[in-house]
């Protein structure tokens, strides 16, 4: 049996690759456009990092880390987010003492082991942001106005933005008491999970999938109505500044995430139709966390978007943009004796910044052009006898097919002009 990928990985491959690139590129421009700086940290940590600060009783850490000990007996886990590890990063290089806030973002592989299906990998990739330091309400409603800059960036125009408070410890006890109050005459109907749930984080059963669990939840209590008056205003000021920037959003009693450490505004992207996993990004705000893996009292908030639930949305929506991937000349040696004359001129070509390529299989000139179409090379360079002892190269237009002779003198200014003038008749 040949070797396939792990379930739940695949591989990127082009010219599916360059939608990737591109939108990455995307991403990470909007990104800077509001002040983020990259952050890379390892693909992975102690696992106490997790354990502590994404929370114990959550399903990633208690059902979908990849934990394994090294060959010293350590616990280590590949990262399953990262908001934990920009957290142990700020920690460990004391920036919370420099200037406030940082604002980071990141790009790049999670793992999880969960039942893979469409739109849910092992292994899949994040873009987020995170911004430590500010507790301003002003923050929360600049990272929901570049989430959905993102999204607009990116080409997806249908979305929907859920967000909800969550308070704080206190506010949500009282309404950890009122939600208990609520669910004990009914929670033997309740899913084993919920029932679960109920045990150790009752909030959790608001956003439970279940049939049987959103129908017995019915008319449960708000948590809107439990919030203290700081998070009560906190919430009310961020809504308000998305409204008067006409940022479309939903209120949602039932969002509370699936991760331990968020505090008031919490939010999820929905993209209707893209199947049971609709989530393309989520985030909130996250006070304790930084506390809670032994560091400075420092407030946070941040967002995650999936790049495969995105490029699955992007597809669907028909606005996925197919690169071709090709060079743009394509160099046709004559005669094998003229090879090295063509990769003196593919050399020129690159160091000019031209991409360019021939063929290595010992093709004979028919099939040289029948492969040089195929790879969509917007020219295609002749070198035979002629061209070489006369100091020319033959180019052929492969868009308007016209062929003609140039100088090989003026060869790399000549290219250079009728790429642009490809480029042009195109863009019309
Ligand atoms: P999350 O909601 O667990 O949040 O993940 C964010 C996004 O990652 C999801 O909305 C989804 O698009 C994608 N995602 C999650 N799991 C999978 C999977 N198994 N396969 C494919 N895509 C997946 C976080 O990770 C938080 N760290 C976000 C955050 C940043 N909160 C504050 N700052």
């Amino acid at each position: 049996m040949p070797i396939k990928a792990p379930r739940g990985t695949y591989d990127i491959l082009p010219p599916n690759s360059r939608n990737w690139q591109a939108m990455e590129q995307s991403l990470k421009e909007v990104a800077g456009l509001y002040g983020y700086q990259e952050i890379r940290t390892p693909i992975f940590e102690h696992t106490e990092l997790f354990e502590r600060g994404v929370g114990e009783g959550t399903d990633i850490v208690s059902k979908e880390m990849y934990t394994f000990f090294d060959k010293s007996g350590r616990s280590l886990t590949l990262r399953p987010e990262m908001t934990a590890s920009c957290a142990r990063a700020l920690i460990e290089h004391s920036l919370h003492t420099g200037l406030l806030p940082v604002k980071w973002f990141y790009y790049g592989p999670m793992f999880r082991y969960d039942r893979p299906q469409s739109g849910r990998y092992r292994q899949f990739h994040q873009f987020g942001v995170e911004v430590f330091g500010s507790t301003s309400p002003m923050v929360d409603a600049e990272v929901l106005m570049m989430v959905v800059h993102m999204l607009q960036a990116i080409g997806l125009s249908e979305y929907r933005l859920h967000i909800n408070s969550v308070g704080c410890p206190s506010c949500r006890e009282s309404y950890r008491q009122a939600l208990l109050a609520f669910i004990d005459p009914f929670s033997k109907e309740l899913c084993p999970d919920c029932q679960q749930r109920v045990q150790q984080n009752p909030l959790r059963v608001l956003d439970c999938k279940e049939e049987r669990c959103r129908q017995a939840i019915k008319g449960h209590p708000r948590l809107l109505d439990h919030l203290c008056s700081n998070c009560a205003e906190h919430y009310q000021r961020v809504c308000h500044t998305l409204l008067s920037h006409n940022i479309c959003f939903e209120h949602d009693d039932q969002l509370v995430r699936g991760l331990d450490y968020y505090t008031n505004t919490a939010f999820e992207i929905h993209i209707p139709g893209i199947g049971a996993q609709s989530a393309v990004g989520g985030g909130g705000r996250y006070n304790g966390l930084v506390k809670a893996i032994e560091g400075p009292d420092l407030p946070g908030i941040g967002f995650a978007l999936g790049m495969e639930r995105l490029l699955l949305a992007l597809e669907q929506q028909g606005t996925v943009n197919r690169g071709n991937g090709g060079v743009e000349v394509f160099v046709a040696v004559m005669e094998a004796q003229y090879e090295e004359e063509a990769v003196i001129i593919l050399q020129q070509l690159r160091a000019a910044g031209i991409s360019a390529d021939k063929d290595y299989m010992d093709r004979k000139a028919k099939a040289q052009m029948k492969y040089a179409d195929k790879s969509r090379a917007a020219l295609v360079l002749f070198v035979g006898a002629d061209e070489v002892k006369q100091g020319f190269v033959t180019v052929r237009n492969m868009i308007d097919k016209e062929q003609v002779a140039i100088p090989r003198v003026d060869l790399v200014p000549a290219i250079t002009k009728l790429l642009h003038h490809n480029e042009e008749a195109q863009a019309q």
